[in-house]
């Protein structure tokens, strides 16, 4: 593995040994307080972002690496040759973290770049938010075979990374969208194309999608560069809100995962992210613990 674009460049071999070895490095961080010695790592974002930057950036400076943050606008990187400037950053540093608002733009950052490039967020994409959920899930059940997930809301990108994490590990998924917001048909395909049809139900019924889950994910309903739609979005999306009355149809005590940041009363209420059903703080933590795995692993 070069790059980290999409969980589709990983096997189920391989994600398992990331979240095992995140869990390792959770136990015991001052073993890998060195791993980055004399490593320097860019973080290119388009996008703002609390948790992906500061987990990155934190992570990094407690393995001994260094870290240059650029937004993207105060670069070069929108006045010349993408791949140029891509040649020239992976002369100066060893790993690229890149937030964009276009995946395509991250396919010809890791053309042109001589050095690991991780999605750090895109419109179809976020692994490393996924990644870091596995290990919560794992954390929760000790096993992946006992669990059932749901998704509840917008197809987005962090849904099509849930739903390929998910199938990957042969976990079941049902997620639940308004009609016309189902994930990206590119996830469908790869499901399709990889026998995965079985574990993956999609309903437009939010009751149907979490009666038999033990895990429910939620996402905002307007994501970053959607504000245009937000009226709408917020009307055809209000019966898919994480709320005590949907979860009176669960079966299993589900356990609520959000990746944040969550829009309270909108896709969540208060009630729900506040319970001890909720997950979402230790979703938030491990993308810390998970990324440096990652990140030791890119750099071997
Ligand atoms: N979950 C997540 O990626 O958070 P940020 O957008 O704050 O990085």
């Amino acid at each position: 593995m070069k790059d980290l674009l999409t969980l589709m460049d990983l096997s189920k071999t391989q994600i398992k040994k990331l979240v095992d070895f995140a869990e390792i490095i959770k136990k015991n961080p001052q073993k890998y307080s060195s791993s980055l010695k004399n490593k320097t790592i860019a973080l290119l974002f388009q996008k703002t972002s609390t948790r992906t930057r500061i987990s990155f950036e934190g992570g990094i400076n407690q393995m001994g690496g260094g870290s240059i943050y650029l937004n993207w606008i105060t670069t070069n990187l929108h006045l010349g040759s993408l791949p140029d400037e891509m040649k020239c950053i992976s002369l100066y540093v060893d790993l690229i973290v890149a937030r964009v608002f276009e995946h395509t733009i991250l396919e010809i950052m890791s053309k042109a770049s001589k050095v690991p490039v991780v999605n750090g967020l895109s419109d179809k994409f976020h692994p490393c938010q996924i990644l870091a959920d596995l290990l919560t899930i794992k954390e929760k059940f000790g096993t992946f075979n006992k669990v059932n997930t749901s998704w509840v809301g917008d197809g987005n990108n962090v849904c099509n990374s849930f739903i390929l994490g998910c199938a990957i590990l042969n976990i079941p998924i049902t997620v639940a969208t308004p009609p016309g917001y189902e994930p990206h048909e590119e996830v469908i395909n790869w499901i399709h194309s990889n026998n995965k049809q079985d574990l993956l139900t999609l309903t437009n019924d939010p009751k149907k999608a979490v009666r038999e889950a033990n895990v429910i994910y939620t996402d905002t309903f307007v994501s970053m560069g959607q504000e245009d739609e937000k009226e709408k979005r917020l009307d055809v999306f209000k019966p898919y809100q994480i709320n005590k009355k949907l979860l009176s149809y669960t079966q299993k005590a589900p356990f609520i995962m959000h990746c944040l940041p969550a829009h309270r009363g909108v896709e969540i209420t208060d009630e729900v992210l506040d319970s001890d059903q909720s997950i979402v703080f230790q979703q938030a933590e491990n993308r810390l613990h998970l990324q440096k795995a990652l990140m030791i692993s890119l750099l071997k």
